[in-house]
């Protein structure tokens, strides 16, 4: 979900369907947005695309001073329908909420209003209004004569403004967060303080940015680049109200708390598609100058170099737990391999949404490597914070600088793969597999467990890694070409052993999370155990059939399936007369590099699959580019 606010004099409307334009690419399922001008309160909201959004708008544009919010929310328990969309309103107040109300139920039977939504959001703007209809009752008198503010002393709300009205509200917004348990990043509007955005963060992220044209708000930095150039990350527990020039900002506890503004670059990041059919296409051709960048001032002639980690840092470290979800999980599982070869530590991978509840048992000489694009995964976010309260030293593997995960993490090594676009994660995978290898050589020189030799070859298959990911035209033709034979079938299996597993499991989820096909991914020595009862003619497996890596029992595996009458498409080097088909791939003596050429064929394969298959490759339906919920 993503939430973007405004508080001036221009018009509002363009300029939250801008901010939410740019965020786009994250998937949603409905938008909506809400403008107070002083004709009143307008409320507007479509399913689908924002194109419907601005259908429903017409030519509704405001005018003059006005306060507005704007939201695109992707469902997560209740159905992607207009009442369901954000914002919620009741009589004179508006609200957009990313995030979830954990005690929502308690809350929506201690307030007794009728709702007009089954979301967890809509109750933040019935207790506020119930708060404000209460205390305003009480207060009446007083604000009349603009006297002092009702709220108790104790209350930070209390004379925060300077305007007794708006004290009130921002006393009944507190109060409001008060009662609530989980995640949120909120933007209120309401009649009884026009001109003004009461906002709060809490575990989503959140930030603001002052421009000429007034007060903008946004979940992330895309909305205001190229507006403001500066931004105010909200740190979590922040709260407070702003009107178009300035803030009153508390931190959780209620004490007035400050920020210091952080520079944003002066041109729109958003990405353009140069030509290409889809972002996706674009980001998978655009990873060796992602990977050269990566490499940039690393690679010396005998050593990795990590700036950000001294080896004096990594020394003492006893093991390391990689964590993630979805493709950067993937990555941390491939991490694994090259960190316990190279670096010779310990290693083992957690799912983030399973580790936190699972009561884990740490090495407090361990090292917690969290994985993400976005910076934003509420699971990774909250597994980093439980590794730091038990006192581990934390890495974090980010593509986002000031995303909440890097905030969170001791040290961070910065992706470099540029802005994502595609839900499907194409160049951030391969930076994040390249980080990792770096990473792990870089601690094997520390600890010095690496023969003269091996490290000698690790460095000159670094060198040849861009070469290895460049798009070969032949390549895709053929992938292109393939596709059409491959658009049915009941399913498929991606099989490889070793580092080729996650391979397996990464093209695996890629065919899947684009073209709505199943597929599932297994190490190849497992087919046996019980995959191989769903093999037939009509179940198609891809056989990652790395030369380097254990290639004779692979094929042996390969053979067993074919025996059991699968169609077979074999990524390979080698001519091997029982594939259906082969994708014939360079040679090269080297895993990473074979990895490397094999991410580029299964990238490219499930994305053909997929417009072959009519789909949306950048916005598949359900996903979202950034999981900021549980
Ligand atoms: C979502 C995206 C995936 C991504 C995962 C983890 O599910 O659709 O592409 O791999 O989140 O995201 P992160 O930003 O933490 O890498």
């Amino acid at each position: 979900c993503c939430i973007v606010g405004y508080i001036g004099t221009q018009p509002a409307v363009a300029r939250l369907l801008h901010g939410l334009r740019e965020l786009e690419y994250r998937g949603y399922d409905s938008a909506g947005v809400a403008v107070l001008q002083p004709e009143g309160l307008r409320c507007f909201k479509a399913v689908g695309k924002l194109d419907n959004l601005a259908a429903k708008l017409g030519d509704f544009e405001s005018s003059g001073p006005v306060t507005a919010i704007g939201h695109t929310r992707w469902a997560t328990h209740v159905k992607p329908t207009e009442a369901n969309a954000h914002p919620h309103g009741l009589t004179h107040s508006q609200v957009v909420h990313n995030g979830i109300i954990e005690n929502y139920v308690a809350l929506r039977e201690a307030v007794e209003t009728p709702f007009l939504s089954q979301t967890d959001s809509e109750v933040i703007v019935h207790l506020f209004e119930r708060h404000l209809a209460t205390w305003a009752a009480q207060a009446e008198p007083a604000l009349d004569q603009r006297a002092e503010t009702p709220s108790s002393a104790a209350d930070p709300a209390a004379g925060a403004t300077g305007d007794p009205t708006v004290d009130l509200t921002l006393a009944a917004f507190r109060a409001t967060l008060d009662a609530l348990h989980g995640a949120y990043a909120i933007l209120l509007v309401s009649e009884t303080a026009p001109g003004r955005i009461f906002f709060a963060r809490k575990g989503s992220p959140l930030q603001l940015g002052f421009a000429e044209d007034g007060c903008h708000f946004a979940s992330s930095d895309a909305p205001l680049v190229g507006g403001c150039s500066q931004t105010l990350y909200l740190d979590d527990g922040h709260w407070g109200v702003a009107t178009a020039e300035g803030l009153t900002l508390f931190a959780a506890d209620g004490s007035p708390a400050e920020l210091a503004p952080k520079p944003l670059p002066a041109s729109s990041l958003a990405a353009r598609k140069e030509g290409y059919r889809y972002f996706m296409e674009k980001e998978i051709y655009e990873q060796p100058r992602v990977l050269a960048d990566i490499l940039t001032g690393r690679l010396g002639e005998q050593a990795v170099r990590l700036d950000e980690l001294e080896a004096d840092w990594l020394r003492p470290i006893s093991s390391v737990t990689l964590c993630a979800c979805g493709t950067s999980y993937h990555a941390a599982l491939t991490g694994s391999y090259l960190l316990e070869r190279l670096a010779r530590v310990p290693a083992r991978v957690e799912i983030a949404s399973e580790f936190r509840y699972r009561e884990p048992v740490l090495d407090p000489n361990g090292l917690f490597v969290v994985i993400s694009q976005s910076g934003e995964t509420a699971d990774t976010l909250e597994a980093i914070k439980l590794a730091k309260a038990q006192g581990l030293a934390t890495l974090a593997l980010c593509n986002v600088d000031n995303s909440s995960i890097v905030r969170e993490a001791e040290r961070t090594l910065l992706l470099r793969a540029g802005i994502e676009k595609g839900v499907a994660s194409t160049k951030a995978f391969s930076a994040q597999v390249l980080t990792l290898w770096l990473l792990a050589l870089y601690w094997g020189q520390a600890r010095a467990v690496l023969s003269g030799e091996r490290h000698a070859r690790e460095l000159t298959a670094l060198r040849a890694v861009l070469n290895v990911m460049q798009v070969q035209p032949r390549v895709h033709e053929r992938l292109h070409r393939l596709s059409k034979r491959y658009l049915h079938g009941h399913g498929f299996f991606f099989i490889g052993r070793d580092l080729f597993y996650p391979l397996a499991l990464e093209g695996a989820l890629k065919l899947k999370e684009i073209s709505y096909l199943h597929a599932e991914g297994d190490p190849a020595g497992e087919m046996k155990h019980d995959p191989i009862a769903l093999a037939d003619a009509e179940l198609f497996t891809i056989a990652l059939m790395a030369r380097s890596t254990f290639y004779e029992k692979v094929k042996s595996n390969v053979e067993e399936l074919s025996a059991r009458d699968a169609t077979l498409i074999a990524i390979t080097t080698e001519d091997f007369e029982l594939a259906d088909d082969i994708i014939q791939i360079r040679p090269y003596d080297h895993p990473m590099l074979e990895f490397f050429e094999m991410l580029v064929v299964v990238q490219l394969l499930a994305m053909e699959i997929a417009i072959r298959l009519g789909n949306d490759v950048d916005m598949p339906r359900n996903l979202a580019k950034s999981v900021t919920v549980e």
